[in-house]
């Protein structure tokens, strides 16, 4: 395993990092979780030298007993381990509205108050039962949250009292530039961004400012959700809402040739799909760590090999640049956000 380092942070992460959507709790994507090999894959990601988990307040919480969030069965991997010195655990504070992502003119008092700020800390910190968060994130944001001072104390308090090591803003899909605002404040030293060969808005919109800034950049939803694995037929179904969504019907008759078309790309620089879609976000050096959701041992062991240093040829990336393909699940899905200053073009 290689390891880059996280903007200003300091941290030394493991280059490919291990996201933890999908890890417990509720059925997401193909399948429910199952927790016990959720475990394993979390034992074995950190036996190949994978040390940077990203998780959140909500992925997988039920109200339910006896059945996990992510959060909570993170920290049980770690107390039972006794693995927490080896860990850099990211996670992410929900809007306290609970709207992903956050509107244009949303006011912060609805998503993030300070006291709910703190709340949210507080609750993290004990589902994964540990001292500090290494990096704890906000799970949506607008630039113009930065005229408000009360999130910018609070965050300091906190900081100050040992509970959090450092911040980070996972930002709106799509929208690479809505924090760099932000950035400026100097209080946030890493972003969450969705980057993966589909997506490639943010090497204009982001990467030099963060070069420029020192700012680590994560990326996340590297494989497209599903689509980018190559697995998806017209006729897979999801039994989660999102993804039956984001892979409707009609979104699949457009994802299913643009990734066959791909996978003749295939040859010596990526053997696989998920290769070429870990290896070409890896290539670029703004990335600190690409977070491919993983629950499982196989997945762990094919995503961490792909971390050897080898980079894609200047011919490929050329090749895939055209491949791009910009859309906007939320105004598909919601017509009227056409208007809403959603589109970052
Ligand atoms: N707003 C936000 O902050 C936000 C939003 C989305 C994601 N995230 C973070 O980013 C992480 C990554 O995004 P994601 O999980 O949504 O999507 P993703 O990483 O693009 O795709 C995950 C899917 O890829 C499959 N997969 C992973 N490795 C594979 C491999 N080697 N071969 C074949 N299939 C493979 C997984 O399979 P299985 O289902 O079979 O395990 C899962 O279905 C999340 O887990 C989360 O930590 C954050």
């Amino acid at each position: 395993m290689r390891y880059r380092i996280l903007g200003k942070t300091g941290l030394k992460v493991s280059e490919v990092g291990m996201g933890t959507w999908g890890l417990a709790g509720k059925p997401w994507g193909w399948e429910a979780p199952d927790e016990a090999e959720s475990m394993r894959a979390l034992h074995r990601f950190v036996e190949l030298g994978g040390n940077f988990i990203d998780t959140a307040w909500v992925y997988g919480r039920v109200d339910e007993p006896n059945v996990h969030s992510a959060e909570e069965l993170i920290g049980k991997f770690i107390n039972e381990s006794g693995n927490r010195d080896k860990v850099i655990i990211a996670t992410k504070i929900p809007g306290k509205n609970r709207k992903w992502p956050a509107w244009k003119g949303v006011s912060i008092s609805e998503v993030f108050p300070d006291d709910y700020i703190e709340e949210m800390v507080d609750s993290s910190l004990k589902s994964l039962n540990i001292e500090t968060i290494d990096l704890m994130q906000f799970h949506v944001w607008q630039d113009d949250f930065v005229k408000e001072d009360g999130w910018k104390k609070t965050i300091q308090k906190i900081t100050k009292a040992g509970k959090v090591r450092f911040w980070g803003i996972s930002i709106n899909d799509y929208q690479p530039s809505n924090c760099l605002k932000t950035l400026n404040t100097g209080l946030i030293s890493s972003i969450q961004l969705v980057f993966n060969i589909f997506h490639q808005l943010p090497i204009a919109r982001l990467f030099p400012y963060a070069k420029a800034n020192n700012i680590g950049l994560i990326a996340r939803v590297p494989l497209d959700e599903g689509g980018l694995t190559g697995k998806l037929t017209l006729e897979t179904q999801f039994n989660d809402p999102l993804h039956s969504v984001y892979f409707s019907q009609e979104r699949l008759k457009e994802v299913v040739p643009r990734v066959d078309a791909l996978k003749r790309l295939l040859d010596g620089e990526a053997r696989t799909l998920p290769e070429l879609a870990l290896r070409f976000i890896l290539s670029f050096d703004e990335i600190s760590a690409v977070i491919p959701g993983t629950r499982k041992v196989a997945n762990v062991e094919a995503n961490t090999s792909v971390s050897d240093g080898r980079k894609l040829s200047d011919k490929i990336l050329e090749e895939l640049k055209k491949r791009t393909w910009e859309r906007n699940f939320y105004v598909d899905l919601d017509p009227a956000m056409k208007d809403s200053g959603y589109i970052e073009s």
